[in-house]
């Protein structure tokens, strides 16, 4: 399979009046297409940052320091963090399409529905109002909306937080992107709600072959949708491999901790202890490996002097960690 998205040493930084945020460090990822990814961490661990860095909707305080971010699109590869705001603005919203937590940040509370879907519609093709409407009706029938044609006359408060969550599902499709972003699309939702929303990502996928990568703090959200998922933790990535084979036998100690902390949902997982410790001091950051403060293995003088690199440890399995210094695959 080929990647759709491969980003390189891939770092950023805030500038804000106390000193300068490392969000992200020397990130190194590829994405392969028709894949759905989960990126998993606490908050606060850059996760959102990266979404933002792909679809280079940064704030202004932010700063791409090293890395690139290369795209694969249908005519080419080209490196996000290269090309023209213009050229991006093509690719953000036909080629990539984003669904973030809170649907009202997105959503117009004085627009109709279905007013809202074709505006994203018609900035990017010609096509007639009329075709539009159609369009707009046919995803809301696709994505299970009941109701569609009321749906699409209705105003965002008429309508219940997993509904909207659709409708910015909606927008997000309507070009049929390549690549989805959600960010904790899911998180503002209650259980049930929540379940139906990761069956219609996963639907999306069979019917369109879009590429996904879900964002959440939530394991129990990944290991539901994902084929594989990415661990990070105060910017970095901690491991990656397939989400079955990390849930059976977690290998970061981090990793490992994380299930422990939902070991009384999940009594599968046999590895695992419950996480101590509080999370990094983002001014102050850690020498040597983010995570050996809290680290019940951690080895002196190793950890607490050398970052770790991403070891490549297994079948689309890496981990940055010292005790996997020369297990190599
Ligand atoms: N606009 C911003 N200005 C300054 N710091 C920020 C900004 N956005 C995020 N950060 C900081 O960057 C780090 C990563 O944040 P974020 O990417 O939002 O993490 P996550 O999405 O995993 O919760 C955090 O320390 C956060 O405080
Ligand atoms: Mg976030």
């Amino acid at each position: 399979m080929s990647n759709i998205l491969e980003i390189k040493r891939l770092t950023v930084e805030y500038k804000v009046p106390e000193g300068v945020i490392k969000a992200l460090d020397k990130i190194d990822l590829y994405v392969k297409k028709g894949e759905i990814l989960a990126i998993v961490g606490e908050s606060g661990s850059g996760k959102t940052t990266l979404a933002h860095s792909i679809a280079r909707l940064l704030p202004k305080n932010a700063r791409i320091v090293e890395g690139s971010i290369i795209f694969h699109t249908r005519k080419g590869p080209v490196d996000l963090t290269k090309i023209s705001e213009e050229e991006m603005r093509k690719i953000r919203g036909s080629m990539i399409g984003m669904v973030f937590q809170d649907p009202m940040t997105y959503l117009n509370p004085v627009m109709k529905i279905s007013d809202q879907i074709i505006e994203g519609l018609i900035s990017h093709k010609k096509i007639s109002k009329k075709d539009a409407e159609a369009k707009t009706l046919d995803l809301l029938k696709k994505l299970r909306i009941p109701n569609p044609e009321y749906v699409a006359k209705s105003y965002p408060h008429q309508l219940s937080g997993g509904m909207k969550q659709r409708v910015i599902i909606a927008m997000a499709m309507i070009n049929q992107p390549d690549l989805l972003i959600a960010d904790e699309p899911t998180s503002a939702l209650d259980v049930t709600v929540q379940a139906e929303i990761l069956e219609l990502f996963k639907e999306l996928r069979k019917e369109y072959g879009v590429t996904i990568i879900i964002i959440t703090h939530d394991l129990g959200v990944a290991v539901r949708i994902a084929d594989r998922i990415v661990i990070m933790y105060a910017g970095k990535i901690m491991e990656i491999g397939d989400v079955r084979e990390v849930f059976k036998q977690p290998l970061h100690p981090y990793t490992q901790g994380l299930l422990g902390s939902i070991l009384s949902i999940s009594e599968n997982v046999r590895k695992g202890f419950i996480l101590k410790g509080a999370p990094p001091d983002i001014f102050n950051p850690t020498r040597g490996c983010k995570f050996h403060p809290r680290c019940p293995f951690v080895m002196r003088d190793i950890c607490i002097n050398e970052d770790p690199p991403l070891f490549h440890v297994g079948n689309e399995r890496y981990v940055a960690c010292w005790l996997y210094r020369g297990v190599s695959s």
